[in-house]
This record gives C-alpha cells, structure tokens and sequence, in this order.
C-alpha cells in the first residue's frame, strides 16, 4: 500500500522547487506540518484548500494518501518524511498561505524542549514559504508549550500575534484534549 499511494502524491519525487502554485492553481495552499493521521489535512480539503500534509509518521501519510486516491482529489499532496528541509529548500519562496502546525509534539522535558518545532528557527522558515500576507497557525493543549509559543512570538522579530481564536480541527489530539478537560490554546501569528 505504501508503495502504491504515497510515492504518486509525495511531493519528493519532484524537481526542486517544488511550485505549489502550479500544483494548485487558484487555491488557497496550506501546510499541515506534523499532519499525524490527517484529520485536518482532510477537513481543509474538504473545504477546497490546497494541503500539502508532511510527517514522518507512515501510517498517517498512508492514511492520507488513500483517502486522496480514494476520492480522487486533486487538492492534496503530501511529504513522508522530515518537514524542515522541506520548508528549508525544497519549497518555492513565498507560495504558501498558511502554515499550520496542530498539536506539536510538547517534549515536556526542561531538556528535550529545543527539540520542540516551534522554535525561531521555524518562523524563519515559514517567513521564507510564505506569501506577504501569510500566516502561522499553531495549536497546542499543553499549557508549559502554549506559553513557549507565546515566548517564541513575543521575541520574534518577524512574527507576531495576530489572534488567539485559532479554529481547532477535530484530530486524535483534539479528541484527547477534550477527553482530558485540557484548555487548547491557539495561535495565529502575522508577519510584523
Ligand atoms: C502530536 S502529533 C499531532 C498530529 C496532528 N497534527 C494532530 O493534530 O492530530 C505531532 C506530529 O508531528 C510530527 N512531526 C514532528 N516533527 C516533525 C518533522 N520535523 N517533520 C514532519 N513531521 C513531524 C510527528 O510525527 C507527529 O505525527
């Protein structure tokens, strides 16, 4: 199955840079970094974005993609595999509109947290993705990384918050955070 569904949609196999732009013309083109079993992935879709899903994990990108072919939808594309090169090199500056990071791995750990994404090194690379008025939407249910995402935006010099009214896709995390009576936090950064 994996051999069969992702390598066709995954965005790996073409030449660099990959143009989002020419992928999907006349949509509005996010990316789910971090897609995990592609809840969200599939209610932007459904609403006619354009997604590009990355993540390292197979069973999700594999669950994507069969949705995708499934219904024949021509709006997805997908990464298997580390997200940060792709936004480091291998996407065409400024063709995204909307980055989305939802329900980031929290690494509570005092000495794993710089192995969390949102860092200011991300906010560099999604100054490079996105397009002039392009935004960062970031969710989380961890209080400790809420407050690091807060942290990060308050002393970015080129993002900051737009809006905390973020709108929560309906993934396992969500599912999860609602179980657990967790506050999910939400983040919508703006370029400066
Ligand atoms: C806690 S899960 C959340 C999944 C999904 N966003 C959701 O809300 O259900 C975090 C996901 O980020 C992925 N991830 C973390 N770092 C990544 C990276 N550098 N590149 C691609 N995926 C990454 C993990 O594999 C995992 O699936």
């Amino acid at each position: 199955m994996l051999e069969n569904v992702v390598p066709p949609l995954d965005i790996a196999h073409l030449g660099t840079p990959v143009k989002l732009r020419e992928i999907f013309p006349n949509r509005k083109i996010i990316v789910d970094f971090g897609a995990g079993m592609g809840h969200h992935t599939e209610d932007l879709a459904s609403q006619g974005f354009g997604v590009l899903a990355i993540d390292v994990h197979t069973p999700g990108i594999c669950r994507i993609a069969e949705f995708v072919t499934e219904k024949n939808l021509d709006n997805v594309r997908v990464h298997l595999g580390d997200g940060i090169p792709i936004l480091e090199s291998v996407l065409e500056a400024g063709c995204v509109d909307e980055l989305h990071v939802m329900f980031p791995d929290p690494w509570p750990k005092a000495r794993h947290n710089k192995r969390r994404v949102i860092q200011h090194s991300l906010f560099e690379l999604a100054d490079r993705i996105l397009t002039s008025d392009g935004t960062i939407t970031m969710v989380t249910d961890d209080d400790d990384y809420a407050e690091h995402i807060a942290a990060v935006l308050a002393e970015s010099p080129l993002f900051e918050l737009a809006s905390s009214e973020a709108s929560i896709p309906a993934t396992r995390y969500k599912r999860r955070a609602d179980h657990m009576k967790n506050s999910i936090h939400g983040f919508i950064a703006q370029r400066k």
